[in-house]
């Protein structure tokens, strides 16, 4: 019988994940969420108010990890330590009042007054900075996009903000519906779109690059497919993108294009979207003036390329279950047309 345990012993060392290949997998997992740079994760900072949450967060960390150790070792102690021989249960011994004041009142004090106060220094530090106001941004949350508009430059787009790198930009939020939440992990913590109030914040990067956002408050069944980003640029190319996006959609260029404009402004597309130079001024939808200058489609859910846009047109419910987007009835050179035209808003 021993003998027999024995071998079934061996065979299970043999088959099952021991101890160690689970700590292996364990600080490989570690090590992976450490080599993703282009993730948007707030310990790679990009900009001075995301540099200072994380060091708020190391500091955190660290004495975090600190009281863990010590509070471990002491149990550990506590677990091996023998009592003395001549215990008598009648009269215990006085010893570890002192541990308990210093352990259990004092020093958690000390360390969560120093904690608070951190964390206080560095909201303060995180006050708006200086900001030009020529360049103010309006976020407005809806179930689930976001409206993006630059008002002293006179334009509106969705889901894509662009800012100057290296220039802090105030961002004006509030909600069209519920609560939202808006977070760019690398940039800045979150704050939220309330509707009815306007909460003020501001966004700065230090290198040029694409930062993805999103919304981190629960806000509906499609809360996770609300993203939105953030593009960094150097100042020329930034204010290329603002005179583009300050023009009016081209006039169609040949006659599939025309055709398809006018299937656009003969359907329902218009009670809902924007298409500036054109009778469409729907503002329930997203401004589709320079629609397909834009990297994603839907808020994030699937990148802007013509098989995607016509899904989408076509069956959005399919894309984007629950979305206000309705299904659009087309023939398949009515899409093909639509397409066309969609393609030129650049
Ligand atoms: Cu909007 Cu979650």
């Amino acid at each position: 019988m021993s003998d027999r345990q024995v071998t079934g012993e061996g065979k299970h060392d043999d088959t099952l994940v021991g101890p160690r290949s689970i700590a292996a997998a364990f600080i490989t997992l570690l090590l992976m969420t450490g080599c993703a740079d282009n993730s948007a994760s707030m310990l790679n900072a990009a900009g001075p108010a995301a540099a200072r949450i994380n060091v708020l967060w190391w500091f955190m960390f660290a004495v975090g990890t600190i009281v863990y150790v010590v509070v471990m070792g002491y149990m550990l102690v506590a677990l091996f330590r023998r009592r003395s021989g001549d215990f008598d249960e009648a009269n215990p011994p006085n010893e570890g009042t002192g541990i308990v004041v210093w352990g259990g009142a004092i020093i958690p004090a000390i360390i969560l007054l120093g904690t608070f106060g951190v964390t206080v220094f560095t909201m303060r530090a995180l006050n708006e900075p200086e900001i030009a106001d020529d360049l103010i941004i309006e976020v407005t949350g809806n179930q689930w996009w976001w409206d993006v508009r630059y008002p002293e430059l006179g334009f509106t787009t969705a889901n894509e903000i662009h800012i100057p790198v290296g220039e802090p930009v105030a961002v004006k939020l509030t909600s069209d519906d519920v609560i939202h939440s808006f977070w760019v992990p690398k940039l800045h913590g979150k704050l939220d779109l309330i509707p009815g109030q306007v909460t003020e914040f501001w966004l700065e990067a230090s290198e040029a690059g694409v930062y993805l956002g999103e919304c981190a408050e629960f806000c509906g069944v499609q809360h996770a497919k609300m993203q939105f980003l953030v593009i960094a640029q150097e100042e020329g190319e930034f204010r290329q993108w603002v005179a583009q996006q300050q023009q009016p959609a081209p006039e169609p260029g040949n006659e599939l294009v025309q055709e398809g404009q006018e299937v656009f402004l003969d359907s329902s597309c218009v009670y809902c979207h924007t298409i500036k130079g054109t009778n469409a001024t729907g503002d329930l939808g997203p401004d589709l003036t320079h629609l397909a200058s834009r990297r994603t489609l839907a808020a994030g859910t699937i990148p802007n390329n013509r098989g995607n846009l016509g899904g989408w047109i076509v069956a959005p419910q399919n894309i984007k279950p629950g979305s206000l987007m309705p299904p659009t009835q087309l023939t398949g050179p009515q899409l093909q047309a639509l397409l066309a035209y969609l393609e030129t808003l650049r």
